[in-house]
């Protein structure tokens, strides 16, 4: 045997979700067996239409499904190589996984910097430190540090949006479940938003799960993706193969053969059959 050139072992995931199930007041099943793995230092994209079930799974991840009275009935989470389902939301927030929830809850009352210093209430380094990473999420978001004393309530949709992710920042996380960041902004906005997501995986190598139904943007960010229809995964693969994919282009993109199509337009039979022969 020669060991002169070993193979590189492979890079030990971030989070891997192995075959859960949720279920919404003990008889709603919504999630119907979802796999997926997030590489450490990686950005990994969950696709998928209106009420398919991605923002369900990042709640079953952080351990947010109570509030709503869900719960993982069946398969396991490993964040760091630990199985994570009974940890408290507050303790997984601790080991350095936070979820960015949908719609960009800020504290309106609160002005944008407060905003962000509650993000870092699970911490025990100090206020040298905080004020450290302070600094930091302003350096990435600019426009925060303008906007610091205003009230969050009167902020624009893209600085909340900023708002909630620097929010999460301010407890020092290894990886961020963001949750439809694009949701309701301009295109523009949407850019800026992901090239700083981009930035920070670089440089402070912070993973990313990001759920998006803005299929295109997310592609173009991620390195991987997962589509999930109907609580299942359908589709999975590195984020180049599937822009490429007739299908996702098709159903996805809206730039399929025959002009442009609407998802919606396509009927379900159709698209489960191509995807599942
Ligand atoms: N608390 C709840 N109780 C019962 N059913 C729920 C609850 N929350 C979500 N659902 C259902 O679970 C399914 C998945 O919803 P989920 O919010 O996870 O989808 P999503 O992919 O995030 O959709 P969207 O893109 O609209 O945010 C939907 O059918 C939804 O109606
Ligand atoms: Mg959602």
């Amino acid at each position: 045997m020669n060991n002169a050139n070993p193979a590189p072992a492979p890079a030990t995931p971030i989070l891997s979700v192995n075959n859960i199930e949720v279920i919404y007041d003990h008889v709603i099943l919504v999630l119907k067996g979802v796999s997926l793995t997030v590489p450490t230092g990686g950005i990994t994209a969950l696709l998928g239409a209106n009420g398919a079930g991605k923002t369900t799974t990042l709640k079953a991840i952080s351990n947010l499904l109570h509030a709503e009275r869900g719960e993982v009935t069946k398969g396991n989470i490993i964040f760091e190589g630990q199985q994570v389902q009974s940890l408290s939301p507050n303790e997984l927030v601790r080991r350095g996984c936070i979820q960015v929830m949908e719609g960009r809850h800020c504290f309106g009352h609160l002005s944008v910097e407060d905003n962000l210093m509650t993000g870092a209430f699970t911490r025990r380094d100090g206020n040298a430190a905080i004020r450290d990473d302070l600094d930091l999420v302003y350096q990435y978001f600019p426009r925060l540090k303008v906007r610091r004393a205003s009230q969050a309530g009167y902020t624009s949709g893209g600085e909340q949006q900023m708002t909630a992710i620097g929010r999460a920042l301010m407890s020092k996380p290894k990886m961020i479940l963001l949750d439809e960041p694009s949701m309701g902004l301009a295109p523009q906005l949407v850019e800026e938003i992901f090239e700083i997501v981009k930035k920070l995986n670089e440089e402070q190598g912070v993973s990313f799960l990001l759920a998006e139904q803005n299929t295109n943007v997310a592609l173009r960010f991620a390195k991987y993706g997962y589509i999930l229809e109907s609580g299942r995964i359908v589709l999975d693969g590195e984020a180049k193969a599937l822009r490429e994919n007739e299908d996702v282009k098709e159903f996805y993109l809206g730039i399929g053969g025959e002009g442009r199509k609407s998802f919606k337009d396509v009927k379900h039979y159709k698209r489960r059959k191509r995807w599942l022969a």
